[in-house]
């Protein structure tokens, strides 16, 4: 892989976008290793939690715009079938936190919300700036952020492109954390660890019960959380957190 780097830390993986040069703009290469990097480390049972990140300066600055967007047109942008890649990572199940410091821009910020969690770096900066280039959101941003903070906060964001800084992010809430410059990856990886050691298949239901939330009716989603309420009751995991509640010791669960 040339414009990812992988890092795996069991029971954690780290994905790191890698095109510094260019902001970590999501080239079309970049968005393909992308996808079969987190559908590789979702078929290992090793790995819990996926951190997905940048560099200090940039998560990514969206979409890459000199070798995506200068000759485009909409046969070509249709063949290429650019929401194929984006359906796939949002069906990867292992969570997925989006660890962002500094540009998180375009279809960077819509990268960031395809994951499970963002938490942030102070020096973060979010923004859905394609309306500068004539253009609208088109992974997603129009829906998720609107989803996220809200119809009239995502109004102005996207009809401005103002650029927002990690603790606005938060207090609208895209951001979960915000953690400081010298340490958010670490911080982030400590969330990731966190995650990791909970019993995995109470995470993966309940991240699907919270997901049925941002597009299925209350009743739809009750029913979803009621039926997965019931069906955990039948894994080992259950039986393990019950118990180490009951005698007063750390729970080890093995996602049976
Ligand atoms: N695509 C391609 N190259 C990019 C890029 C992008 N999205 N963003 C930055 N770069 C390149 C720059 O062209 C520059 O390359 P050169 O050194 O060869 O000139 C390099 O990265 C460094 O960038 P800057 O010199 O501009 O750095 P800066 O610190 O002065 O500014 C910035 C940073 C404010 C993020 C600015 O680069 C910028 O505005 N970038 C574009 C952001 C943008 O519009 N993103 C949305 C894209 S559209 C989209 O994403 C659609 C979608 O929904 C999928």
């Amino acid at each position: 892989m040339s414009t990812i780097r992988v890092e795996r830390e069991e029971p954690i993986a780290t994905v790191r976008l890698d095109r510094p040069e260019v902001l970590n703009a999501l080239s079309a290469e970049l968005m393909d290793e992308l996808v079969t990097a987190l559908e590789s480390l979702d078929e290992d049972e090793a790995i819990r939690c996926i951190v997905l990140t940048g560099n200090d300066k940039a998560f990514a600055a969206g979409a890459d715009i000199k070798t995506s967007f200068v000759e485009a047109t909409p046969v070509s942008m249709l063949k290429q079938d650019l929401t194929t890649r984006w359906e796939r990572i949002r069906r990867i199940r292992t969570p997925i936190v989006a660890a962002v410091s500094g540009y998180c821009l375009g279809g960077g910020c819509e990268l960031a919300m395809v994951c499970d969690i963002i938490v942030a770096s102070e020096t973060a900066q979010f923004g859905q700036p394609e309306v500068n280039l004539g253009i609208i959101p088109g992974a997603g941003g129009t829906q998720r952020l609107t989803r996220a903070v809200g119809k009239y906060v995502a109004m102005e964001l996207i009809l401005t492109g103002r650029r927002i800084k990690a603790d606005e992010a938060r207090a609208v809430g895209l951001a979960a954390q915000v953690y400081p410059a010298a340490s958010w990856l670490d911080d982030a990886k400590a969330l990731a660890r966190t995650i990791a050691d909970k019993p995995p298949i109470a995470v993966r239901l309940a991240t699907e019960a919270i997901d049925l939330a941002q597009s299925a009716p209350l009743e739809a989603g009750l029913e979803f959380e009621r039926k997965a309420f019931y069906l955990l009751f039948a894994t080992e995991d259950k039986k393990e957190g019950v118990d180490a509640f009951l005698n007063k010791r750390k729970a080890v669960f093995k996602g049976q």
